[in-house]
């Protein structure tokens, strides 16, 4: 029986020498390794809750089929300028500069309790943002799931006290 991680691709020296980047397309291109990262992650989801965020580009892959296979609705966390209506927004740190990430104002109502999904949780700054959105618009963030976690940059130190599980984690 194969796991995940038979079917992610590691790439050495991507995006620059020394990283070894985790590459996701090969889970998703076969049939068997996206049934079963979806069925995983739906198995992760283990919470009462109301919406899956999931966090654009790669989130979305993950986070539609999830929300689909769970019966409950999607919303999207969209990098800035890509929304159409009222938007709350966030900014964050990247390696180098920064970026902001939005979501519909009237997306989530207070007291509406939230899975957060994404590709992959790094260094935690991508996934933090889409915290604090979710909760200026008064909602619970009940767990946070992602495909593949990277131990070794610490995001689950820098996210704090939030129930996260990952399919997979790497050193
Ligand atoms: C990647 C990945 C996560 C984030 C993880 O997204 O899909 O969202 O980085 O990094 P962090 O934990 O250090 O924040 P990216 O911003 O590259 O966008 P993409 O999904 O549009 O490729
Ligand atoms: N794989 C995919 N996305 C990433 C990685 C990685 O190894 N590191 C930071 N974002």
């Amino acid at each position: 029986m194969k796991t995940i991680d038979d079917y992610i691709r590691s790439i050495p020296d991507f995006p620059e020498e020394g990283n070894i980047f985790r590459d996701i397309t090969t889970v998703i291109s076969d049939k068997d390794g996206l049934q079963l990262a979806i069925d995983e992650m739906a198995a992760l989801a283990d919470v009462d809750f109301d919406h899956v965020v999931g966090l654009e580009a790669r989130g979305f892959i993950f986070g539609m089929p999830l929300a689909y296979k769970l019966k409950k609705g999607f919303i999207p966390v969209r990098k800035k300028g890509k929304l159409p209506c009222e938007t709350e927004s966030q900014e964050y740190d990247l390696e180098y500069g920064t970026a902001t990430i939005e979501i519909h104002k009237d997306a989530l109502k207070p007291g509406d309790k939230v899975v957060i999904v994404d590709d992959l949780l790094a260094t935690g700054g991508t996934i933090e943002a889409a915290i604090k959105l979710v909760e200026k618009l008064g909602a619970k963030v009940e767990k946070i799931v992602v495909l593949v976690e990277l131990k070794g940059l610490n995001g689950r130190e820098k996210i704090g006290n939030y129930n996260i599980a990952s399919v997979v984690a790497y050193d």
